[in-house]
């Protein structure tokens, strides 16, 4: 038998199962609709968050007790906030056993960076450029809360930002929408797994649709107002690379999009998402985002809310209240359609039934598996990992790094040195307090130095915002800062460790400033003072201006908040133990004043060159103030360094329908084996609507020995060069390009081609 006939013996019946499956599958969920009532119909449609008083007995009063008698009749399809199998298990049987249908719920909780072992925040895991690595950690995540119940996660944050002061760019992959949707991409894969029915897979929830991360000012929650140039060049692909990942959910955003809440924009949610993409899943509401129309000032009431809503796209209610409450009447009044709910339903069950939670509702309920997996030496391990991966050398002069492991006095110094908690950063919900490695622990797991530690600057305790222990760095008192001056003069290197505690970012945690908070910035320089041989951490949720320590200190090593396992992340990063090989994912500026910065940035019709005298004043500048980043997107350093060819380019024309290739020779040029971020950018010179100066549009994470010469080679086709026109469409324009291709987005180093 020919080959090739074999093969399609073997694809064929493979292809009719799988079509099989989803066939059965649109059967399964178009018998059981077919039972429903339409109470029962929209019950699917509600999502409410946890309720129970689980140190005792189920709940007896108010709020609680409605919540539980329509879970009891079939009028809720899912649940946010439960967790654990005991807790999971017993709102689980009362929807399936005390139910008509016994329809299951779908449970979701926000498994965003970890669950009780907690992994970098987002945007550090980003920094690795490491898809693999981000894979693996969001399978462990994942693996991790189905063993507590949990079967729906509502990540990956996909949303693409420029401003540093948002407080939610922890929780995405930074400024670029070309690594974003790789990441993206990466993190649907690793919770839904292969297939979402295996027991450690989840459900996975691509958010904020859309363009959250552009709030004016930075400000959370605030008004995006943007063209569709950017919003499908730069803030859609992600949501798209997640889409085509299989992404079994999205959630929409909080803010208005020129004039329209996401929650009722039918442009985004059943124009694009749903009929464009051809996005089978269901769309859940951000928290409460259905009532906030009213807030808006874009629903008139409750009730108009939940018209706008659902004509608008939205298939779940999270916490409004507002579809078990209204859809009815609407229905009978004609401003929803029958055809709308069933719909919004159907994609509901079909997920569930995709869980596989119909065959077995309790299967993520396994006490003794539970116990098992929850902070397994594999889980730690993982996050260990990830957590080296993530961190960024910016600076390292004079070979301050890596110490030296024996016969050296270390201060080490800063409020978050011996913080237990600010590593884990924000949104880690299910993580017990002071349950990070400490920088100090890290630091004492080497046992070859002299350590004193000081914390130099208080940490004064605050009321918590939310169910978590939360503190500040101080601003008021001075008191430990003598003593960090003189643990600072005694020793031979002094080991800094400044930054944002970790509830200084993540939702409604937005910044007017960009500095080091408190008195931190006082104490580096009264420590530099007495001892300029610094190594400064910086530990952090967002890009920060650091310029006095680019200035001034030696050695600095971004090491965001990295989880569980920070502390001997860092440590063996500064022991050379792991030689770092994190690329920023955001630029950091050099003052707040340049936000939002980001290098893919246009032209203008005045452009200048950053830093020079430009000779006039008529150029896109400020007079107090460079345009250009203080570290760049895509830049790191190493212990060791890297040496690029020129750029070969296979033909310096490329047809439409043909393709290019353009190589350089990396070499590592130092004594120590290390890890390089090949990065490709491309300039189109000029097209049917303005276009960034340089895109990402590839990169290749590749290790090298000492010595060691590695060839790497970019095809470009014309996928590469595709964007939303100005016409306002997805076509690659003929005409003349750059390539560039280097250790970061300044590279200079250049080939030009023409598309023809
Ligand atoms: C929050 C967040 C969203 C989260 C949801 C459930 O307000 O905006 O990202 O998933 O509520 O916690």
């Amino acid at each position: 038998m020919k080959k090739n006939t074999l093969l399609l013996a073997i694809l064929l019946p493979l292809a009719s199962i799988i079509a099989q499956s989803s066939t059965t599958i649109d059967r399964k969920v178009n018998n059981l609709l077919a039972k429903m009532t339409l109470e029962e119909k929209i019950g699917q449609m509600n999502q409410y968050n946890g309720f129970w008083n689980f140190t005792g007995p189920s709940p007896k009063g108010g709020d609680a007790a409605y919540k539980y008698q329509n879970l009891a009749s079939g009028k809720v399809g899912s649940m946010l906030n439960v967790r654990g199998v005991k807790q999971v298990k017993e709102v689980q049987k009362i929807a399936v056993e005390q139910s008509r249908l016994g329809i299951p719920l779908i449970i979701g909780f926000d498994l965003i960076h970890g669950y009780e072992t907690v992994s970098p925040i987002p945007l550090a895991e980003s920094a690795s450029w490491d898809i693999a690595a981000i894979e693996k950690s969001a399978a462990l995540g994942a693996k991790e809360a189905s063993a507590a119940g949990i079967n729906w996660t509502f990540a990956p944050m996909v949303d693409i930002t420029r401003d540093a002061r948002w407080g939610r760019v922890m929780e995405g992959a930074g400024e670029d929408p070309y690594l974003g949707s790789l990441i993206a991409a990466a993190r649907v894969r690793g919770f839904q797994g292969e297939n979402l029915d295996d027991i450690h897979s989840i459900a996975a929830c691509a958010k904020h649709f859309a363009a959250y991360g552009f709030a004016e000012g930075g400000r959370d929650y605030n008004t995006v107002d943007i063209g569709l140039n950017t919003l499908h060049n730069i803030v859609l692909p992600p949501f798209k690379a997640a889409a085509d990942a299989g992404v079994k959910t999205f959630m929409n955003s909080f803010n208005d999009l020129n004039g329209i809440p996401a929650t009722a924009d039918r442009y985004l949610q059943r124009e694009i998402l749903k009929e464009e993409w051809g996005f089978d899943g269901f769309v859940v509401s951000d928290w409460g985002s259905l009532r906030e129309m009213i807030d808006h000032g874009y629903a008139k009431d409750r009730k108009h809310a939940g018209e706008l809503a659902l004509n608008g796209g939205s298939d779940m209610d999270m916490e409004s209240y507002i579809y078990l409450d209204y859809i009815e009447t609407l229905l009978k009044e004609g401003k929803v359609s029958q055809a709308q709910i069933d719909d919004a339903v159907a994609r509901i069950l079909r997920v569930k039934f995709e869980l596989g939670l119909f065959e077995d509702p309790y299967k993520y309920c396994d006490e003794e598996r539970e116990k098992t997996v929850i902070g397994s030496k594999e889980i730690l391990d993982g996050a260990l990992d990830m957590a080296k991966k993530s961190i960024v050398l910016l600076k390292n002069e004079k070979q301050t790094l890596p110490l030296k492991k024996e016969g050296q006095k270390i201060a080490l110094i800063g409020p978050l040195a011996a913080d237990k908690n600010s590593p884990l950063g924000n949104w880690r919900i299910a993580a017990a307090d002071n349950s990070a490695v400490s920088v100090l622990e890290g630091l004492n797991a080497y046992k070859g130095n002299a350590i004193t530690h000081e914390q130099g600057v208080k940490l004064v305790n605050k009321i918590p915002a939310g169910f978590h222990e939360e503190v500040d760095i101080n601003t008021t008192d001075r008191a430990g800062m003598e003593e960090a001056v003189a643990a600072a003069k005694e020793a031979d290197v002094v080991v800094m460790v400044l930054g944002e505690y970790g509830f200084q970012s993540g939702e409604g945690r937005s910044r007017a400033h960009l500095d080091l908070p408190g008195f931190q910035q006082e104490l580096l320089e009264k420590v530099h003072a007495v001892n300029s041989n610094i190594v400064l951490v910086v530990m952090n949720g967002r890009p920060l201006v650091l310029n006095w320590a680019a200035e001034n200190i030696p050695a600095i090593v971004e090491a965001w908040h990295l989880g569980t396992q920070s502390g001997h992340a860092i440590a063996q990063v500064l022991y050379g133990d792991y030689n770092p090989s994190g690329k920023l994912p955001m630029s950091f500026p050099r003052s707040v004043g340049q936000m939002p910065l980001y290098y893919n940035q246009k032209s203008t019709g005045r452009p200048g060159a950053d830093g020079e005298d430009a000779g006039s004043v008529f150029w896109s500048h400020y007079g107090d103030e460079r345009n250009s980043a203080l570290f760049p997107f895509g830049y790191g350093l190493s212990y060791t360094s890297f040496d690029y060819s020129d750029i070969r380019l296979s033909d310096n024309k490329m047809n439409r329908d043909g393709s290019i290739t353009a190589q350089v020779d990396v070499t590592n040029s130092g004594k120590i084996d290390g890890k390089e971020v090949v990065q490709l950018y491309l300039y189109d010179h000029h097209a049917s609507a303005t276009r960034p100066t340089r895109e990402l549009k590839g990169f290749k994470l590749i290790e090298l020995k000492a010595g060691e010469t590695k060839t790497v080679e970019f095809k470009i086709d014309q996928e590469r060069l595709k964007f939303y026109n100005g016409a306002q469409k997805w076509e690659a324009e003929p005409g003349d390009f750059s390539l560039y291709i280097g250790t970061d987005s300044t590279t200079k180093r250049r080939a030009d081609f023409v598309l023809q």
